[in-house]
């Protein structure tokens, strides 16, 4: 999966909008001083082109991406649907155009089936729940609730299927149309088992020692109850590695409990969307959780905050997560000594302690941090 060295790469830069656009400028500083021999190609992407085009993932974009090494992007506004139509443009108002979340059909388009979010506790955080913390999310990216399978009104044949076949839905089967809303948890035994081999092929790799399969299997019995499965029988490949198995709502609390316990975790959709906030909150908060979406062809790394419109101007946010999502592109690319230089100087800046943006109890600003993690490099 991972890629071999290029002479030169391509890559699509999208910083989407609000803070965004300065995480994104503090990574290239950061880039630029490893000298990656690449071609940044900006993409437009993000609130504007929903308020202009009626498309916050216009299709240029989606064709720059099917030309290109890797990609980094930053962040996007979103809003809920009602509230998305009243921002449209007079002219598109009215046409039945339904705001989705541009990163969400990213993931889907491409197929990038692996989110991958590494949790680090780096030494001399003032932010770090606990010294040493090391774990890394495994989240599957396409599928279950985020299917994109959904009913605001339910149609007639719908529920008169479901009638028929399920017992559970006699509670609902007299209500009227928008009464109620489905939202669809689909997952395949496809898409499991690729997330499940992802998470074990980076534990044998990487020499970690267990694997932990989050579900619900006891209560969301079909689509956790095939993750489960599909977890225990895929362990057996590999002997060495523990195969550990937890509801998602008692491993938040585990997790709090003894982080020291988790080494890689394995979850559907949405459930790794949970825990890996709660993983990135015990290594220092937003300011410091990176992520990769990855698939076969094609992998975007972002920082998993969102595009904070409050702060936006203002050139204060942390850009560590972004310059650790950068650090995880040159992985990806085969890259491996840039990475580990952007690492290492990371590492230096958080140790030292001199430059520090306010989440960390400092005031210097984005780019001073991204300057100062350059001049160690
Ligand atoms: C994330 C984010 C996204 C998600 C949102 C912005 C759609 O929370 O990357 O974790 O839910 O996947
Ligand atoms: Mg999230």
């Amino acid at each position: 999966m991972k890629r071999t060295k290029k002479e030169h790469y391509k890559i699509a830069w999208l910083p989407g909008d609000g803070i965004g656009i300065e995480v994104l400028e503090a990574a290239k500083i950061v880039l630029d001083k490893v000298n990656l021999p690449a071609e940044y190609i900006h993409g437009d992407i993000g609130w504007d082109y929903w308020c202009k085009e009626g498309d916050a993932f216009p299709e240029r974009t989606i064709n720059l991406l099917k030309n290109v090494d890797a990609a980094m992007f930053g962040a996007i506004t979103s809003k809920p649907v009602k509230a998305a139509e009243e921002e449209l443009a007079p002219e598109l108002k009215g046409k039945g155009l339904i705001y989705r979340s541009p990163i969400v059909r990213m993931r889907q388009l491409f197929d990038l089936y692996i989110c991958l979010r590494p949790t680090k506790a780096y030494p001399g955080n003032p932010l770090n729940f606990r010294n040493d913390i090391d774990i890394v999310v495994y989240r599957e990216n396409t599928e279950d609730l985020y299917s994109g399978v959904e009913f605001n009104t339910v149609p007639d044949e719908l529920a008169e299927t479901l009638s028929k076949l399920s017992k559970p839905f006699d509670k609902f089967k007299n209500l009227k149309s928008n009464d109620y809303a489905i939202s669809c948890k689909i997952n395949t035994r496809k898409g499991t088992e690729k997330i499940i081999r992802a998470a074990f092929e980076f534990a044998k790799a990487n020499n970690r020692k267990k694997v932990t399969v989050v579900h619900k299997a006891n209560v969301v019995r079909a689509t956790d109850g095939i993750f489960l499965e599909i977890g225990k029988e895929i362990a057996k490949e590999y002997p060495n590695i523990i195969l550990d198995d937890a509801n998602i709502d008692a491993m938040t609390m585990w997790l709090l409990k003894n982080p020291y316990n988790y080494d890689v975790l394995v979850a559907p959709n949405l459930y790794g969307d949970i825990i890996s906030d709660l993983c990135a909150q015990m290594v220092g908060g937003l300011g410091f959780g990176c992520s990769g979406n990855i698939g076969e062809d094609l992998a975007v790394f972002e920082p998993t905050h969102g595009s904070a419109p409050k702060y936006f101007g203002q050139y204060k946010v942390n850009p560590i997560a972004t310059i650790l999502a950068a650090k995880m592109m040159l992985d990806w690319l085969g890259e491996d000594e840039r990475a580990a230089k952007i690492e290492k100087a990371t590492a230096e800046v958080i140790k030292e302690g001199k430059v520090r943006t306010y989440d960390m109890g400092g005031d210097d600003k984005t780019l001073d941090i991204a300057k100062a993690i350059a001049d160690k490099i």
